[in-house]
């Protein structure tokens, strides 16, 4: 594990550098210790060519076994300057976050506007377009708005509630199509999200309800 702090990134190292291919996709994980973010981070460090940057609060509340190949950045994404810096040079952001949701989704569109960096991927939840709209989904609702009226190459995910099950069976829908289903697996979840970071050209400015079919 290489723990950096944005100012000091060359502890990225160069034998760390060589283990990564060239043509290797820079992906970024906001909010790296959630437990989505969890089931993603195992599946991607498994991959030679996707070069991972985790960016949370604390680097001890990362839960994944095996982290060696990643890079590190404690900071708070309300802390633009930082956050900015982190983004800089990334090919994907994928966004883990609860919380001050719209705030920082205004950062997030900010800094990759500033950055030159197009493709994020934003999860929000079921539920954001129901009238009336529910006060607990009013974070998520602004946030996706916040993404929506950006130039970004979105995708923004609207999962229904999670289950801890050890399997992959998810459909989506997408926005105006009624939503589907009550659950998901972080699982089935975390897999469609490493498939849009495979693929994201596939995924460009989408709004995906996800969940478990039937
Ligand atoms: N649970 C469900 O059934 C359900 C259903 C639909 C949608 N969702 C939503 O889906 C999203 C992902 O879910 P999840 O379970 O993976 O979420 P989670 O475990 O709560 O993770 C959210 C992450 O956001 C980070 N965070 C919060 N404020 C931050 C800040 N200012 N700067 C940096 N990081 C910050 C937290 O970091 P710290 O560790 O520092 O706190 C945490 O790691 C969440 O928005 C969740 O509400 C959940």
């Amino acid at each position: 594990m290489l723990l950096c702090s944005i100012f000091q990134t060359r502890l990225f190292s160069e034998i760390e550098l060589t283990k990564v291919p060239m043509s290797a996709k820079k992906v970024i994980i906001l909010g790296a210790s959630g437990n989505v973010a969890k089931h993603v981070i195992d599946i991607l460090t498994k991959e030679d060519h996707i070069q991972l940057t985790l960016f949370l609060r604390s680097a001890k509340r990362l839960k994944n076994k095996d982290i060696s190949k990643a890079r590190i950045i404690e900071g708070d994404v309300l802390n633009y300057n930082l956050l900015k810096e982190a983004i800089k040079g990334q090919d994907i952001v994928y966004a883990n976050l609860a919380g001050e949701l719209e705030a920082m989704a205004k950062n997030i569109v900010k800094a990759m506007g500033e950055m030159g960096v197009k493709k994020i991927i934003f999860i929000t939840s079921i539920g954001i377009y129901d009238v009336p709209l529910s006060s607990l989904l009013r974070r998520y609702r602004y946030a996706a708005d916040v993404i929506e009226a950006s130039n970004l190459e979105y995708t923004i995910l609207r999962p229904t509630w999670f289950t801890n099950v050890n399997e992959i069976d998810y459909e989506t829908t997408r926005k105006g199509e009624p939503e589907k289903g009550s659950v998901i697996s972080q699982k089935s979840l975390a897999t469609l999200i490493t498939k849009i970071i495979e693929s994201p050209e596939k995924y460009v400015r989408e709004n995906l309800g996800v969940n478990k079919p039937n």
